[in-house]
């Protein structure tokens, strides 16, 4: 199978686990990215068996709204029942890499206000140690440079990402070289440098749920 199939495969997966929970009032929150996106086109046969969604980025906000299903204000919202999206990389503590497709800070809020976070993923996601893949971190724009010298004391080798800015007016800084072994206790010290909005670090508040798709099948891992 290839890549995009196994995503195929696990977003498949996450609408028959929500599928038979779904209420008329119901609000879903939705993650951002190709994962994400099967997701939206698999649920967008069932719109009528809930309210509408939260999106986490401009992107699958349009996405959604294409499929002609209402995207709400988080604001106007107080409780999501599930959320689901993808990941970059994910250990056996269901703790995530995310913002790959730099929508990390508003996929974190979205996931704060979720009672369940099905994360979707093929299986080239699942690492042993996280940090193979360079951590997204969401920087206010005049603190790019410091925020970057700041990283390194921490021993990443943050990288400006050319060209992207995020829905919230922000750049991305890619930390390389990290072999993270205390998820929750990296999260936590890269929020506390000034100008960082976010890291994409999901430990404190892991995935619930994981949908890894493998060749055997979408193994669920909780
Ligand atoms: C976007 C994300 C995505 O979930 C992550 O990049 C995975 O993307 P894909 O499903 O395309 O592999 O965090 O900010």
């Amino acid at each position: 199978m290839t890549q995009d199939e196994l995503k195929k495969a696990t977003a498949e997966a996450a609408l028959q686990r929500i599928l038979p929970h779904l209420e008329d009032d119901m609000i879903i929150g939705i993650g951002t990215g190709s994962t994400a996106n099967f997701f939206i086109d698999a649920l967008a046969e069932h719109r009528n068996s809930f309210d509408g969604c939260v999106a986490s980025s401009e992107a699958s906000a349009d996405r959604l709204k294409q499929h002609g299903i209402p995207v709400y204000d988080l604001n106007s919202v107080s409780e999501l029942r599930f959320y689901i999206d993808g990941a970059d990389e994910t250990n056996e503590h269901l703790h995530l890499i995310k913002g790959g497709g730099a929508a990390l800070t508003r996929e974190k809020i979205v996931a704060a206000v979720s009672k369940e976070f099905i994360c979707i993923a093929d299986g080239s996601k699942k690492v042993g140690v996280l940090g193979e893949f360079p951590l997204p971190v969401e920087v206010i724009p005049m603190a790019r440079s410091h925020v970057a010298r700041e990283l390194v004391k921490l021993g990443g080798d943050p990288a400006y990402r050319e060209g992207v800015m995020t829905d919230n007016g922000n750049i991305i800084l890619d930390v390389w070289n990290l072999k993270i072994t205390d998820a929750v206790a990296l999260e936590q010290k890269i929020n506390q440098i000034v100008g960082v909005v976010t890291n994409g670090l999901f430990a404190a508040r892991p995935a619930d749920v994981l949908l890894l798709g493998t060749a055997e099948g979408v193994e669920t891992i909780k």
